[in-house]
């Protein structure tokens, strides 16, 4: 069986190449080589999906299945002009960002409104990841439209974790539980997370292609609690029975602590805004039913640990720095305990 994957020279197309070729599918990965390098194995074509014809470096033969990850509206669509009459099946890694409204938990694929497609002219998300979500519903129907839901597998991906995360995300986490001492917890302990794996999600995608899934899922676990999942994090970088400070959402937001990531923020927390309530909740029965398995969380944690430990200077900084927290906690507890 042969795969294309379009990319696969970063994390989730470097995990679903990888994989595959172990495997002992034959594998090729088309992509720059400017984002990293793809896993050793997989045979590389370097193509500039800029130009619309960079795929013609492809040779013109037969593929069983092509794996795409762009959140670019005309490289996806090159694809489809280039490759649609000869690949069997189309699997898309969209993103669970084309809902239009996230304030509701439980929603699945079938009752959630989409965003709008992206504007006229917009090809591709800003930096700041503006029509993110737009250029993914463009790129969705696109592919629907051109290769027919029968043979297209359209996989609307979470939170994905797991080594080669280079986000300050779930590495945040990763490494503070790790580091031990008493830890700030944001928002409430039943407040909901959701995730998948990389691992997970590229051996999905995988059966996926090679079953010829076709649909449109949601690609991500099943929510959690805050506590189970820093519970199972520290438990997986062995330190069990973290000492966890929960601080309200509304005494972190008054102190500029920030939901979800980047600089001053406890990252996977969405901040107790109602408009997020459903961001991370959703109901994943369609996925699992559709052949998703999930790992538990402290497995992905000492994966994403092991993987840190070895490339310390991969991860992007962010997150809150421990002089915030410790200052955090200490007016916490000044106002608490009197
Ligand atoms: N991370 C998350 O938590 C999360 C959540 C929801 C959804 N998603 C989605 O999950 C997917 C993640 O994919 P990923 O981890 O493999 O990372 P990615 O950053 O989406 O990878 C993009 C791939 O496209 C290639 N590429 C970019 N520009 C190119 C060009 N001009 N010509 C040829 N190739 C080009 C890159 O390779 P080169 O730069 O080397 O060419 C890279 O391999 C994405 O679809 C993302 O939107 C992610």
């Amino acid at each position: 069986m042969r795969i294309l994957v379009l990319g696969g020279t970063r994390f989730l197309g470097r995990a679903v190449a990888r994989l595959a070729h172990d495997r002992g599918y034959d594998v090729t990965c088309a992509a720059r080589s400017v984002s990293g390098a793809p896993p050793a194995g997989p045979r590389f074509v370097p193509v500039d999906r800029d130009d619309p014809d960079g795929l013609a470096a492809l040779d013109g033969g037969w593929f069983d299945a092509v794996v795409d990850v762009t959140r670019r509206v005309d490289h996806a669509r090159y694809a489809l002009d280039t490759l649609a009459d000869r690949v069997g099946h189309w699997v898309f890694v969209s993103s669970v960002s084309v809902y239009a409204d996230h304030s509701v938990p439980g929603r699945s694929v079938a009752d959630t409104p989409l965003l709008p497609p992206a504007p006229d002219g917009v090809d591709g998300p800003g930096p700041d990841f503006r029509f993110y979500g737009e250029c993914k519903v463009s790129i969705e129907r696109a592919v629907l439209d051109r290769v027919g839901p029968d043979r297209a597998f359209v996989c609307r991906a979470g939170l994905i974790v797991g080594p080669e995360d280079t986000s300050d995300r779930f590495p945040y986490w990763v490494r503070r539980l790790a580091d031990g001492g008493e830890v700030l917890a944001p928002g409430r302990p039943d407040e909901p997370v959701q995730w998948v794996d990389v691992e997970d999600l590229a051996a999905w995608l995988l059966h996926g292609a090679t079953t010829r899934l076709g649909g449109t899922f949601d690609g991500t676990g099943p929510a959690r609690g805050m506590a189970e999942v820093l519970a199972g994090i520290a438990a997986g970088v062995g330190r069990p029975d973290p000492r966890l400070t929960w601080v309200d959402g509304g005494f972190l937001r008054a102190r500029d602590v920030r939901p979800w990531s980047g600089d001053r923020s406890l990252p996977l927390w969405v901040g107790g805004d109602p408009a997020d309530a459903g961001f991370l909740a959703r109901d994943v029965t369609d996925a699992l039913a559709a052949g998703l398995t999930v790992r538990p969380v402290g497995a992905s944690a000492r994966a994403t640990l092991d993987w840190m430990t070895s490339t310390p200077e991969a991860v992007r900084p962010g997150g809150l720095g421990r002089a915030v927290e410790a200052e955090v906690l200490r007016e916490w507890h000044a106002e608490r305990d009197g």
